[in-house]
């Protein structure tokens, strides 16, 4: 159902529009250019990781201080990018630098245990109701324990996960996360379709892709899959093609299913931990799960991850029988900056803040899709919030394939050449916002916004 009346928009205009702040923005970026040309010669595609390789293409970033970032061309940007949502607390934020530096004198790497992980694990038990808690060094290290516990637990092997989901890179649950519209197969049965080239056939039949806020979808996997689901992991508010909320009962309904059927509940948070709320995801919407996966937020900007579950998932954990390791997990300069990040810069009222801030993003983006007619209407809360080019609600990964992507890159290019730095990748129209964000940052955003929308409309 159409929210409300809207125009269509002429992709034609859009298209010229592209090559219009493309042309702009190419003069703007002559070092990250240059840079990358040298970069190439060494570094696969000249980029660290392929999603830094984003249209039109990678921008170089020389240094960052609260809620700007500056590349190497000395181009300023406000930052709604923040490292893919890592930079809740802002960058280079004085509490954090002085815990990094006071640790690094001291030594950063012993892979033995420091006095900073309890009150690291006794913060994340204060934000997310779980008792127990390990640390990693990423999202997709998370998750890829979260998948494995819940099966060891289970003594079960299959998964669900949500179709448009993404739970980082690893093999037990790279599929279906943008899958080509042609291979999804019916709504009913969607197809488990690899991520990525060179994941063998074993690890699909594994895993049950279900749309997202369908409890029937996950009563129909289960009686299907009877008795052989470990459990399921779910981004709680799905945040890869755009901000996707939880309809009301959803995450309740899929613990009392997984439960009744002896199955576990696995939250994804890595980009709504921390984030969303104080609590993340937990507090937000009210529904505790077996387990939590974080990273992102949580480590004031050095590489994290961390993972908290319930006693009987820890059981084996805790007994010696089951190894979750690493090298570096728990590393004494990630803890020092998490445990500066969680204690004293992302407090509750740090959340006050954030919300004030999406409020103006969200009051401002909203008058001007109201005003020009514009299919397209915002999500999120706290420090994550989204412009969605639908004129009907996208509850789920299908809604959002008509979504045509030269929109939100349009919208992206509109944002950079008028200074402002948001996640590139197309209907990822995510922004989120640090605790150095101000009203006036959101002010400059919505004016950007607000000269698009019209732009596209006219
Ligand atoms: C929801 C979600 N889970 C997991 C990951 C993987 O995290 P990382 O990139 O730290 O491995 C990401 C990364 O963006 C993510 O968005």
């Amino acid at each position: 159902m159409a929210l409300r009346e809207t125009v269509d928009i002429d992709l034609e205009l859009v298209a010229r529009l592209i090559e219009r702040e493309e042309a702009v923005l190419e003069p703007k970026h002559r070092a990250s250019l240059e840079y990358r040309a040298v970069a190439e010669r060494t570094v696969a595609g000249g980029v660290a990781s392929s999603w830094q390789d984003a249209p039109p293409h990678a921008v170089f970033i020389d240094r960052g201080q609260g809620n700007r970032i500056w590349d190497i061309d000395g181009n300023e940007y406000i930052d709604f990018h923040l490292g893919y949502g890592a930079m809740v607390a802002g960058h280079a934020h004085p509490k954090i630098v002085e815990a990094i530096q006071r640790q690094a004198s001291r030594g950063t790497h012993f892979a033995q245990p420091t006095k900073d992980i309890d009150v690291v694990g006794e913060n994340l038990a204060d934000r997310f109701g779980l008792p127990l808690w390990r640390f990693c060094n990423s999202g997709t290290e998370a998750t890829l324990e979260a998948a494995r516990l819940m099966r060891a637990v289970s003594g079960r092997d299959m998964l669900i996960k949500i179709e448009g989901s993404y739970h980082g890179h690893h093999d037990a649950l790279m599929f279906s996360v943008v899958p080509d519209p042609d291979l999804i197969g019916e709504r009913d049965h969607p197809v488990t379709v690899p991520q990525v080239m060179g994941i063998p056939d074993a690890f699909a039949e594994l895993v049950r892709v279900v749309p997202f806020n369908d409890l029937q979808a996950v009563e129909r996997a289960l009686d299907e899959l009877d008795g052989r689901v470990a459990g399921m992991i779910v981004e709680p508010a799905m945040m890869n093609c755009g901000v996707i909320m939880p309809e009301p009962g959803y995450l309740q309904g899929l613990r009392d299913l997984l439960h009744v059927r002896g199955a576990f509940l696995a939250y994804d948070e890595v980009k709504t931990g921390a984030a969303l709320a104080y609590g993340g995801a937990v507090e937000a919407f009210g529904v505790t799960p077996d387990i939590v996966c974080l990273a992102k937020a949580i480590g004031g900007g050095l590489p994290c991850g961390a993972i908290g579950a319930t006693r009987e998932l820890f059981d084996p954990v805790v007994k010696g029988e089951y190894d979750m390791a690493g090298t570096f997990n728990g590393n004494p300069l990630t803890m020092a900056a998490s445990r500066a990040c969680l204690t004293e810069v992302l407090t509750k009222d740090s959340y006050d803040r954030l919300n004030r801030i999406h409020r103006a993003l969200a009051e401002g983006c909203g008058a001007a899709i109201e005003r020009t007619r514009l299919p397209a209407y915002v999500t999120g809360m706290g420090a994550k919030g989204s412009v969605i080019y639908s004129a009907t609600p996208v509850r789920e990964y299908r809604d959002s394939i008509a979504i045509d992507e030269r929109i939100t890159y349009l919208a992206w290019l509109f944002q950079q050449n008028r200074g402002v730095f948001k996640s590139p990748w197309s209907k990822q129209e995510t922004w989120t916002t640090s605790v150095f964000h101000t009203e006036d940052d959101a002010r400059r955003y919505v004016e950007n916004f607000e000269e698009f929308a019209a732009a596209i409309t006219r």
